[in-house]
Order: C-alpha cells, then structure tokens, then sequence
C-alpha cells in the first residue's frame, strides 16, 4: 500500500462499486474498471411540512390563491387602464420623470397578471403537488400484432358499413370533397407570402413608357441633378465629384413617385480614363460612360439601401448599411461585403446639345438580388 498512507487508516482497495475515499492519501486502483456501476438510487422522499400538518397545507393554499387573486387584480387593471384612462394624461414617475400614465397602469397590470399566475402555480407546485419520483418505465412503442389487426379490421369494417368500398362514387366524391377543403387554407397561406415574381425592379423610368404592344419604348433621357431636376453637362463633373442623378421627367409623375425614384437613382461621377482597370470589366465600364464620367444605380445590390459614400482615393463605392463596398474602376464589382453583384451601370452619352443621356436603360435588374431578379 502507499507509503503516504496516515497510520492508522488501513485503505481497502477500491472494488469499484463503492465511493473512495479521497483524504488518505493515494489510492491504488485495481487496474481495471467495473463490469457495472451500482444503481445508487433515488435520495429518501422528505415530507413537506403541508405533506404532514394540515394547518400548513392550508395556509400554503391561501398564500397561492392570494398570488392568483394578484393576477386577478392585475389584468383588471390592465382593462381599466385600456379602456378608461386618456392615453395624453402624464404622470410624474420617480427616476423616470414624467411619462403616460394609461403606459404605467398598462405596464403593471400586465407584470402583475403574469407574475401572479408564475409565482402561483411554481407555489402550488412546490407546496401542495405531489413531489414523489416517478419512474415510468418504457415500453415497446411498436403495437402488438393483435392491435394492429384490429385496426385494420375497424378501418375495413367502417369501410364496409359506410359503402364506401362498395359505391366509387361516393368514394371518389368524398375524397374530392376533402381534398379540396384544405385547397382554402393553403390559397390564405400562399397568398400571404407576397407578390409573385413580377420584373419591378428590371423596369425603371429609364425604360421609358410602356406602348400600346406592351413594350417600353426607351427615350434616350437627360440625366437630371437631384433635386435642382437640371441637366447637366460633362463639363460640370469634375474629377472627384460625384452627382445624384434622376431621370428628365420623373420628378413630374404624380403616381408613385418614391418607389419610381428609387429605382431609377443614379450615381454619376468622373475619373480620370487611365483610371479604369485593364480588364474586360474595366474597359466595359469606360465604354460606357464619357470621357471617364460613368453613371451607376445608386441602389445596393445586397438588400437595397442607397450607396452613400464615395471614396476618391480608391474610386470605392461604399453602402452604409453593411459595409458592402464596389471598384467604380473595374464596373462597380463588389470588392467587400455580403452584396451579391456589381451595381448595374446606365450607358450614358451626350446630345446634340451638350447635356448628358441615357444611351439606353439598364441592362439588368437594379436593387436587391432577390428572386425578382431572375
Ligand atoms: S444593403 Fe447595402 S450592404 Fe446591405
């Protein structure tokens, strides 16, 4: 045995099946484990004092049926508070100063109500409710054989004693009938789920009006400063600037003008050409703008904030609501950010009178990349 044994203490080596004793010093296993640990059982059941004195349970009755009579009062409360107090009356409130008095008596009519019913039943619970452990034990979920025939003989004689086995008619009726009841229930449910797929966000004000053939007929639009609603000329965007641009004509519509100008907000800005990355993005992006002035939606891709800050530096085109950043040098590519495409870009060009033009619309859905895109 362990020379660090205290004299006196004669340590028995652990069977396994009982508790070791951890003060005496070391203790020298037998090396291997238990076949089975002892069953250790369930702790002796204590009787509660209303388990053993009436008077007790009694008064453990009364203390919970005042703790439900507390939520009683505090939902009557509430009610005289909905429906009798005026909702302007202001109240003077330790540390909150003022605030509305129908908010407060609200307030505590529902903390109370809840409260009340909580500590009431986790009361009752710990009191009055029998505390005994109850084992259950399992059982076999599968049923006998037995029962299952006898379902199947109930199913097929309820068949029989209805005709249904023996009248298709009936049958195919009655299934039909029953099919079609849930069709109500699931029309509510997808009903509820929005709009089908329409093309929002692939038509904006760019596209022009829609014509008789159920086309749109792109004007070539001036692009106008938000919200002076001028147009503006190549000559007026210098290197750095950046401009907010609506279409000429929009700022006139009387019906939904918010949603219209959302769609169709542009960022213009101007680089220097040298600028613009040599690649087929890059050069695209160049292509399509004039003389290093490009123009691109000015609506997120991610979930459709507006794009809020341009850094000159970089020629980054930042979206403040979740970082989602696009290289104005290589076609708006995101280059951070959870943004799932580049900003889509408006060809733009100059007429004959100087100011600058929307070539064509543009090529693809603006905004978020939802569904609708596709
Ligand atoms: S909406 Fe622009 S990054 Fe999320």
């Amino acid at each position: 045995m362990s020379e660090h044994t205290p004299t006196g203490a004669q340590p028995q080596e652990p069977t396994g099946s009982e508790p070791v004793r951890l003060d005496q010093g070391h203790v020298q296993g037998s090396g291997g484990i238990p076949e089975r640990f002892a069953n250790p059982g369930l702790p002796p059941h204590v009787l509660r004092n209303a388990d053993l004195d009436e008077k007790a349970a009694k008064r453990a009755e009364r203390q919970v049926a005042i703790l439900f009579l507390l939520s009683i009062l505090g939902t009557v409360l509430f009610l005289v508070a909905y429906f009798m107090v005026d909702v302007q009356t202001q109240v003077w409130v330790p540390f909150t100063n003022e605030m509305s008095l129908s908010n407060l008596l609200l307030g505590l009519g529902l903390a109370f109500s809840l409260l009340g019913i909580g500590l009431g039943a986790v009361h009752w619970a710990k009191t009055l409710m029998p505390d005994t452990e109850i084992v259950e034990m399992r059982h076999p979920l599968r049923s006998s054989d037995a029962d299952r025939q006898g379902f199947v003989d109930t199913m097929l004689d309820g068949g029989e004693s209805s005709q249904l086995t023996r009248r298709p008619l009936l049958k195919a009726t009655f299934g039909a009938a029953m099919g079609l009841f849930a069709l109500p229930l699931l029309i509510q449910l997808g009903g509820s789920l929005g709009p089908l797929p329409r093309n929002d966000l692939s038509v904006t004000f760019w596209n022009g009006e829609k014509g008789k053939d159920g086309k749109y007929h792109p004007k070539k639009l001036r692009l106008h400063r938000d919200p002076e609603d001028t147009p503006i000329k190549p000559s007026d965007v210098t290197i750095g600037s950046v401009y907010h641009i609506q279409p000429e004509g929009l700022l006139e519509l009387s019906d939904d003008l918010l949603n219209e100008m959302s769609k169709a907000s542009v960022l213009l800005m101007r680089l220097d050409p040298t600028d613009f990355q040599e690649t087929d993005k890059g050069r695209k992006a160049r292509e399509w703008g004039y003389q290093g002035i490009v123009a691109y939606s000015k609506v997120c891709t991610h979930v459709g904030c507006p794009v809020g800050l341009y850094e000159q530096t970089t020629h980054h085109l930042l979206c403040p609501c979740h970082q989602s950043t696009f290289d104005v040098t290589n076609d708006c590519e995101v280059v951070f950010g959870p943004a799932g495409h580049p900003l889509p870009q408006l060809k733009i060009a100059v007429d004959s009178e100087g100011y600058l033009i929307a070539e064509q619309p543009f090529q693809e859905p603006v905004g978020p990349s939802f569904w609708e895109r596709g």
